[in-house]
């Protein structure tokens, strides 16, 4: 369950935090990369590392117990990293780390919903136990919008191809019984795929449980208001680092970075994204599809 961090030797090389400087790490899950970074800023470098999920945040506090005096944990989402780094007084900011999406306690443990592989609950919201009063979880969703915007989801989000045929199923069985649970919606799913689809490598529902959790978070909507909030906190040359796992993520910072460096508020220090080794798939599956882009504040 333990999260291995991502790309932690090509962060630290693009980050090259140095003694006494201040970070910020937007998704702090595990505290991996976290770590990595406190140990090259001693003595005096501050962490500032927030999560919106509390337990992941209380996971992180305990690995990064011996930088207790340099680090500060806030449970937010990273969209209000401005209110954030202003209610810290957290000055001046010599890097900014976004690694989005599940880290493997989310996956695992967290009995949020967010795997086709356990039973459980159809969640989904990073935020709780504290989550936004009204914000809907992924049962809601599944359970109550109309068939056009399931299909939408299906689409957009998880660029499923079979969306129209999953969505037709979910409208049929929905009538009779609930479905909310991981297991009901991966049967669902089962029935309205063809039988190839369920012999791939990819599990058939990978698709549609990505975009539920991008739709319930607004992942894609937090990203683009993040960006520009984080360009704005760095110091001059203070690097911005995203790492991706899909691809309408990575459109999103690629299309930020080139519109900034237009604008020549920043330079872009990767032409194309920088992705794992084989070595490093083969020790950390999760971390296939990483798309790794940096740039530096001009
Ligand atoms: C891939 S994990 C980060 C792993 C971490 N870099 C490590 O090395 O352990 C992503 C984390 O970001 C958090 N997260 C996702 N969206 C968020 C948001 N909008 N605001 C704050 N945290 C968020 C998740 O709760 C999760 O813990």
């Amino acid at each position: 369950m333990n999260h291995i961090p991502v790309l932690l030797a090509e962060v630290i090389l693009n980050l090259n935090p140095k003694p006494n400087q201040n970070f910020v790490d937007c998704t702090l899950g595990g505290g991996g990369h976290a770590e990595a970074i406190l140990e090259k800023t001693s003595p005096q470098g501050k962490l500032l590392g927030i999560d919106w999920n509390k337990a992941s945040l209380r996971i992180a506090q305990k690995r990064l117990a011996s930088f207790k005096n340099r680090s500060i944990f806030v449970c937010d989402n990273f969209v209000n990293l401005t209110k954030i780094v202003r209610e810290n007084n957290f000055v001046p900011i010599s890097g900014i780390l976004l690694d989005l999406g599940l880290s493997s306690y989310l996956l695992e443990a967290a009995k949020l919903g967010f795997s086709f592989r356990i039973n459980e609950y159809l969640d989904m919201r990073y935020g709780q136990p504290t989550a936004v009063m009204g914000q809907l979880t992924a049962a809601d969703i599944v359970n109550t919008y109309l068939e056009k915007e399931l299909i939408k989801i299906f689409k957009k989000y998880g660029e499923e191809r079979y969306a129209k045929a999953i969505v037709r199923e979910i409208v049929q069985v929905r009538k009779k019984e609930k479905i909310d649970t991981t297991f009901k919606l991966v049967n669902v799913i089962s029935k309205a795929v063809p039988e190839f689809y369920k012999r791939r490598r990819i599990h058939p529902a990978t698709k549609v449980f990505q975009a539920l959790r991008v739709a319930v978070n607004d992942e894609l909507e937090n990203l683009r208001q993040v960006l520009p909030q984080a360009q704005e906190m760095l110091e001059p040359k203070g690097r911005l680092i995203v790492i991706s796992y899909q691809s309408l993520e990575d459109r999103i910072v690629k299309n930020f970075f080139k519109e900034k460096s237009k604008e020549d508020t920043i330079k872009i220090i990767t032409k194309k994204p920088i992705i794992p080794h084989y070595k490093e798939i083969v020790r950390n599956p999760r971390s296939r599809s990483a798309k790794m882009r940096v740039a530096e504040r001009t």
